[in-house]
């Protein structure tokens, strides 16, 4: 077979470009294989992104240390005390009250025994540590500190 007639085949023969399909679909293939990837990098720089502007914003709302938030005094430990305090109710039960550091565990003990509060573990500490120093009682407080209380089950 000589290189003249080889060419003419070629050209007569309908599925002479066919090489040039299966090149575009192999093409056309590997966009499809790599696009997942590619969405997931770039949704991960994203959310990356956004966290960090949380993060920024979290910062920004502490005022005259207070975290506006939460309304908490910033202290040490306080944001042990703003995970698991605030899980269930607001805050502003914590900010509202002041007990000593045995009336704090009173309560910690009636919210285990009658509102499934878990077992604090060693979080107890940090957060007695700072409900004691933040939220004391006060000298002339508007209202009498939690003491002596007998816990109601609701
Ligand atoms: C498992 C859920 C849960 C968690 C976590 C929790 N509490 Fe409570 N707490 C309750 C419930 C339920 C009440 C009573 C309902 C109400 O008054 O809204 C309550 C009531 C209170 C009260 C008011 C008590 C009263 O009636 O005078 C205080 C103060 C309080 N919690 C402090 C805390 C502190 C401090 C923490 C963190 C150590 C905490 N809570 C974590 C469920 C929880």
């Amino acid at each position: 077979m000589n290189l003249d007639q080889e060419d003419l085949e070629k050209e007569t023969d309908p599925f002479f470009h066919i090489d040039g399909i299966v090149k575009w679909v192999r093409i056309v293939f590997i966009i499809i294989l790599i696009s997942p990837f590619v969405l997931y990098f770039t949704a991960k720089i994203d959310i990356e992104k956004q966290e960090k502007i949380v993060e920024i914003s979290a910062e920004s709302l502490i005022e005259n240390g207070i975290d506006l938030e939460s309304g908490l005094i910033v202290d040490e430990g306080y944001e042990v005390v703003r995970g698991t305090c605030g899980a269930c109710h607001s805050l502003s039960l914590v900010t509202q009250n002041s007990a000593t550091r045995e009336g704090w565990k009173d309560v910690i003990v009636w919210m285990q025994k009658t509102q499934k509060l878990w077992d604090l573990g060693e979080s107890e500490v940090v957060i007695l540590d700072y409900l004691e120093k933040n939220y004391a009682p006060k000298e002339q407080g508007r209202r009498a500190s939690l003491k002596n209380i007998e816990w109601y089950e609701l």
